[in-house]
């Protein structure tokens, strides 16, 4: 079985409305963590994980995302004329191979699983990696990357795993454990957005996903599950029923929920630390605000 993994799916069809009304003419995939949108993030971890094959799952209204992986010539011809180097070089992370982006649309919301179908013919009978941008993971070395290496091993389909408060396993997938290897778990089953108290674990689903092909085929029956949507979970854990070996991967680093605003506001503040040339200034000025607070209290 081929293991090398060269193509990502990145589902940006949602429409953001927990982000309304900045969402209204922004993709949300284009807000910015500092100053580098939430796509450049997820396209930088495929990236590093060897993807050498991009595509997105659209939508209506999500022309900005197409603009922001083109060549710029009017504005690197300025940046150049002025001398900013700096510039030229952050601009260049945004540009694309010719052919190795594609974008495909999901012309009705029908859910996760869907959107993940819908570039089914892209993928053909190669494992695949899934990457959903709201999920923000800082790590050393990039969530898909450790996820990658360890695939290696394993083979079948993988999703990254994350222990969550039991009263927040409602809003994931979450895996029935068969077997805790650690980093590695294998998996028996998977239930998406369990009604609470029923989950099977703790451990949840994060947007990071290496795929076999053959769950694009479980795809094919369209069956809803969880809030009427076609899930990409019981697709998944449909493996499992056929006899098909799925793990979950519990990745090293720190996940930020960027589809919710608290989260995302905590990744603001996350990645402005660990930049060398905002630390003083941020850091001090927390500092400053906690103090206030406090006195106010
Ligand atoms: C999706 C998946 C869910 C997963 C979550 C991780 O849910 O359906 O299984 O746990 O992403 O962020 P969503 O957050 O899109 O509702």
């Amino acid at each position: 079985m081929k293991r090398k993994v060269t193509k990502a799916i990145f589902p940006v069809a949602g429409m953001g409305t927990r982000f309304l009304p900045a969402t209204k003419s922004v993709p949300k995939e284009i807000m910015t963590l500092v100053d580098r949108p939430l796509i450049q993030y997820a396209i930088d971890e495929a990236r590093a994980a060897g993807i050498k094959e991009f595509i997105f799952v659209t939508s209506r209204g999500k022309g900005a995302l197409e603009d922001y992986f083109d060549h710029a010539p009017q504005l690197e011809q300025e940046l150049r004329r002025k001398g900013k180097k700096d510039l030229l070089e952050a601009l260049k992370s945004t540009n694309m191979e010719s052919g190795a982006i594609a974008y495909i649309r999901q012309h009705k919301a029908l859910g996760l699983g869907h959107a993940v179908w819908c570039a089914r013919r892209l993928i053909g009978e190669e494992p695949f990696a899934v990457i959903l941008p709201d999920d923000v993971i800082s790590a050393e070395k990039p969530c898909l990357q450790q996820m990658v290496e360890a695939y290696a091993k394993t083979g079948g389909s993988m999703v990254a795993a994350m222990e969550v408060a039991p009263e927040k396993t409602s809003s994931y997938g979450i895996l029935d454990v068969e077997e805790d290897l650690g980093s590695i778990v294998n998996v028996k089953g998977m239930v998406e957005k369990p009604v609470a108290g029923t989950a099977p674990s703790n451990l949840a689903v994060i947007g990071r996903y290496i795929l076999s092909p053959d769950v694009l085929v479980n795809l094919n029956k369209m069956k809803t599950g969880a809030g009427g949507e076609i899930q990409l979970t019981d697709a998944i854990a449909a493996e499992i029923a056929n006899g098909r070996r799925v793990s979950g991967y519990r990745f090293r680093g720190q996940r930020y929920d960027c589809g919710s605003k608290s989260g995302f506001l905590q990744a603001t503040v996350a990645f402005g630390l660990a930049r060398d040339d905002l630390r003083d200034d941020l850091s001090g000025f927390l500092r400053e605000i906690v103090t206030l607070s406090k006195a106010a209290e």
